[in-house]
């Protein structure tokens, strides 16, 4: 199976273009949502937290995607250069959604202006606008520290007067960095969800960006370029769900992003 690995309920967002895209694969998709949201917690608790639910997928998965950018700005380097290596899994691939975001993001914008919009975590770790340099030099980039939207998306608060709140006060200010951009990006898979909220304080001449279908072209090329991956993953276009609370609270969660039946299972790291 493919593991896909997120905080909470965001990956999902993810999820469902991987599976658009590679519809015979087998998914495993884990959300750790007892301990969501992430992007508030230190660098240490994050890699922490992430280890342990990767190492779990990996008992099933030759390969896991690291469907959030909170984890993948403060866990994937980490992994991919330590844990891994040191593990059972040495053989296994582990891959994060930043770096096929940051390839392709330039592409977007008219007048290299991109804002974006991410957990503190991510904003604090500065791996977009460290990778971006590299390769988009001439981009201006902005970021936006949202810490309230994940606790929103996690509660399906989606446009709640508290939601209308943080929303507009957070775009305002990503706006007033810059009033040139003309391209945005979620830039955390927990915020698709409150696209139309975004969307209404954001002028309509402004591109918004989901990394969702992003993530599946990279992926299906990383396929293509890894027949050696490829060929380890079974295909029968199933679906598993794992998560750390209970199979009730993550039912009425998923609801929002995916309208099939779901396998649930509940776990519990110690
Ligand atoms: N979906 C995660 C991301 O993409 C949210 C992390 C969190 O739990 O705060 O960053």
């Amino acid at each position: 199976m493919i593991g896909v690995f997120d905080s909470g309920f965001g990956g999902l967002s993810i999820l469902k273009d991987l599976q658009k895209a590679l519809p015979n694969h087998d998914f495993l998709y884990l959300g750790d949502n007892a301990r969501a949201p992430y992007g508030t917690r230190s660098f240490e608790t994050i890699h922490r937290y992430t280890w342990q639910a990767v190492s779990y997928l990996l008992e099933q998965c030759p390969l896991v995607i690291l469907a959030c950018n909170t984890a993948s700005a403060r866990a994937l380097r980490t992994i991919q250069q330590k844990n891994l290596p040191q593990s059972k899994h040495s053989q296994s691939k582990v891959l994060g959604i930043i770096r096929p975001t940051t390839e392709v993001i330039g592409n977007y914008s008219k007048n290299n202006r991109v804002g974006l919009f991410a957990t503190p975590g991510t904003v604090l770790s500065n791996t977009y606008s460290i990778e971006i340099s590299r390769l988009f030099p001439h981009l201006k980039l902005s970021q936006q520290a949202c810490p309230f939207w994940v606790p929103l998306v996690e509660n399906r608060e989606l446009n709640s007067e508290g939601a209308r709140f943080f929303v507009k006060r957070d775009v305002q200010a990503l706006l007033k960095k810059d009033p040139q951009m003309d391209t945005v990006l979620l830039a955390c898979t927990h915020y698709p969800l409150l696209t139309p909220l975004i969307q209404e304080f954001l002028p309509p001449h402004i591109t918004l960006l989901s990394q969702g279908p992003i993530v599946a072209q990279k992926t299906l090329d990383y396929l293509k370029n890894h027949p050696e991956v490829e060929q380890k993953l079974s295909k029968s276009g199933s679906t598993q769900f794992l998560t750390t609370d209970t199979v009730d609270f993550f039912k009425k969660g998923a609801e929002l992003f995916l309208d099939s039946e779901m396998s649930i299972k509940s776990l519990t790291f110690v």
